[in-house]
């Protein structure tokens, strides 16, 4: 059997991975599987806003632009990640945030969104304009941008975003809107809200971080509901962690995760990608942010191939 990528050429679905570019370059075991096995790539860290100006004025793009150099080489697509988010934001920001005025505030992010899309601009395929801005009640998480801007802040970054870049598709990306609920409700509307007012919105990014323990979301239906706002869907950041050690009926259970959610791509025209959030159990962000849980990727810690990835090579 054959690479994924190449499992899905056909269907023209893009199966994506988050990059770790620290071991881009010095790991050859990563880089190869990296390019072999994907049609797009997410920087993980690297274009978030505490990356790319770490002092304020000063830019820094170099790992971003790495990645990039390294999709064109290899033919994949780049998903960016993320312009506008209440975390990792740079230290000055953070700082400077409580003091600023409406009028200030707006200012830089606009700066922001418009800086970073410039640089980027004709290499993005998708750009994650606003991540996360839910909280699970479905109210607007209480970030710098909603205290000092509004909830107006989200249709203005996609309006600042299109004006630097008219050709890249620009997402709402979230977690657990897979789910139904208060927060897949508050995602609708709002998505709903922006179609209708000309606001420019090209897609859902649906991040898809499971866990065994709350079984999986149907999102094929949920996936067309979407669709059906004249927007593009996709899953932008899938993760099957479970508890330590992984039981038989835990890794079929993760099996399942796998392949279900890469199902529900494949049987939604609307959805078009699918991407991991890492591939390796060496890098994933799981252990560190969820206690005793893990073993949440396709390859294992020496980069071996788990029966996850199996899964996905039987679904395509
Ligand atoms: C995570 C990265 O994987 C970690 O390396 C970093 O320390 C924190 O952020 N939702 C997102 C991603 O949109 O940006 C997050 O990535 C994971 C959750």
């Amino acid at each position: 059997r054959t690479t994924l990528r190449a499992l899905a050429q056909p269907t023209g679905l893009r199966i994506g991975t988050a990059i770790n570019t620290d071991e881009l370059g010095s790991n050859a075991r990563y880089d190869r599987i990296a390019a072999r096995q994907f049609s797009s790539v997410t920087p993980e860290n690297v274009m978030k806003w505490d990356a790319v100006e770490p002092q304020r004025g000063q830019f820094d793009y170099a790992d971003a632009d790495e990645l990039i150099r390294f999709a064109k080489k290899n033919h994949q697509l780049v998903r960016g990640h993320t312009l506008v988010w209440y975390n990792q934001l740079p230290q000055w920001l953070v700082e400077l945030g409580p003091s600023l005025t409406k009028k200030q505030a707006t200012a830089i992010l606009k700066q922001h969104v418009i800086d970073e899309v410039t640089h980027f601009k004709g290499r993005i395929w998708q750009w994650d304009v606003v991540n996360e801005a839910f909280e699970e009640d479905g109210t607007l998480r209480n970030s710098l941008w909603l205290q000092k801007i509004g909830p107006s802040y989200i249709e203005k970054a996609f309006r600042w975003a299109h004006e630097a870049d008219p050709k890249a598709l620009l997402f709402y990306n979230d977690y657990n809107i897979e789910y139904g609920g208060p927060k897949q409700d508050a995602a609708y509307a709002l998505v709903k809200g922006l179609k209708k007012k000309g606001v420019p919105i090209d897609g859902v990014g649906f991040q898809t971080h499971l866990d065994t323990q709350y079984g999986i979301p149907d999102l094929e239906t949920t996936m067309k509901k979407f669709a059906k706002l004249g927007l593009k869907t996709a899953e932008t950041e899938v993760d099957v962690r479970t508890t330590l050690p992984v039981t038989p009926v835990e890794q079929s259970a993760q099996n399942a995760g796998y392949s279900e959610t890469l199902q529900a791509c494949l049987l939604v025209k609307a959805c078009i990608s699918y991407t991991v959030w890492g591939f390796g159990d060496e890098y994933s962000w799981i252990p560190g942010v969820f206690p005793g849980e893990g073993a949440a990727d396709l390859y294992d810690e020496n980069l071996v191939a788990k029966p996850q990835y199996t899964a996905l090579q039987t679904v395509l």
